[in-house]
């Protein structure tokens, strides 16, 4: 004979002792669900008698709604439980430490180029760019450099076909910017040159070189002297003593080396100080005004160009220009 009272309590306890909603679930199909344990009492009341169907059956289907509410009561407790177990999991200790993420910086070369930029923007300079693949003639005969010239050598020279190349340096760039724009004309030129060179500790076979030209109707070398000393200035610091020496450069007439004094030891201006040479400038030549339709009775200029693997050993004290190359962090962490 069914107790309901009994079947009550022993599945009250039931429910009250499963510790998850799967249990739940399984124990709710077994009691109400279509094969359950209540489902089937249910359905054998039609064996019995009527008067004990009736009674029987008015407690068992109460003991369906008690039970249901158990049910339902006891999973919303199980739900709650589980929420907050998997807030206490995901919580976010505020006090432990932060992972900083590493940061990246500026290669030291291009910090160069940038802060070298940056001058002569200041200086009132545009900034004009060629390509690094050039005419031999923009390269060469158009900055007078004859074809017998030692630059024009294969061993020098990276040849494509013999009439392409690598640029050998960015003075190419003062035909094409001549050829453009009419003057006056005041920009630098960035890029990267090639030479068929033998790489050691101050020469690579590709580096990067600054270009610079000013043509208007009265520059003087007095121009160029103030333009470049100010360049020094902005780019190593007030003070330094600068020297301009004769040289030769087939595009530009006078031409010169503009020289600093070194001193790291003993400061800016000591005496015994080593003289470097910082970059290589002069007077446009004539003949590549004529060569680009300028008439050099009217129009005159001056040009300069620089490396800038150069000026970051100058200034950083670098000994080894091919560890601009190597991407060791042990260097490269020391910039910026
Ligand atoms: N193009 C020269 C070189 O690569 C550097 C140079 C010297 C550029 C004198 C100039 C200049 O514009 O006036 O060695």
């Amino acid at each position: 004979m069914i107790n309901p009272d009994l079947l009550r309590q022993e599945l009250q306890e039931k429910i009250s002792l499963v510790s998850s909603l799967e249990e739940l679930n399984q124990l709710k199909a077994s009691v109400l669900g279509r094969k359950g344990q209540l489902t089937q009492y249910l359905r054998s009341l039609g064996e019995l008698p009527l008067e004990q169907r009736k009674i029987l059956g008015a407690q068992l289907n109460s003991l369906k709604v008690e039970l249901e509410s158990f049910f339902l009561a006891r999973e919303r407790e199980l739900e709650e439980a589980r929420i907050r177990e998997s807030l206490e999991k995901g919580r976010v200790d505020v006090t432990l430490p932060g992972i900083r993420p590493p940061l990246g910086r500026r290669h030291p070369l291009l910090q160069v180029w940038e802060e070298i930029e940056d001058a002569f923007l200041s200086l009132g300079f545009d900034i004009y760019e060629g390509p690094e693949v050039e005419w031999e003639y923009y390269n060469f005969g158009a900055l007078n450099i004859p074809p017998d010239h030692p630059a024009r050598d294969m061993w020098d020279t990276f040849y494509i076909t013999d009439k392409m190349l690598l640029r050998t340096h960015t003075s190419p760039d003062q035909i094409r910017c001549m050829e453009e724009q009419r003057p006056p004309i005041k920009a630098i030129m960035p890029g990267l040159v090639y030479r068929h060179e033998a790489v050691d500790a101050t020469h690579m076979d590709v580096f990067v070189q600054i270009e610079g030209l000013v043509v208007d109707k009265d520059t003087t070398f007095a121009d160029l002297k103030g333009t470049l000393e100010l360049f020094v200035s902005l780019i190593f610091g007030p003070g330094r003593k600068t020297m301009f020496v004769p040289s030769y450069f087939p595009f530009t007439e006078p031409s010169a080396e503009l020289l600093i004094l070194w001193d790291d030891e003993k400061g800016h201006n000591a005496a015994g100080g080593k003289w470097l040479e910082v970059l290589g400038c002069g007077q446009v030549h004539p003949q590549v005004l004529r060569n680009v339709g300028l008439d050099p009775q009217v129009y005159s200029g001056f040009a300069f160009g620089l490396g800038v693997e150069r000026i970051a050993m100058l200034k950083y004290n670098i000994p080894e220009i091919r560890l601009f190359m190597e991407n060791d962090l042990r260097f490269l962490e020391q910039f910026g």
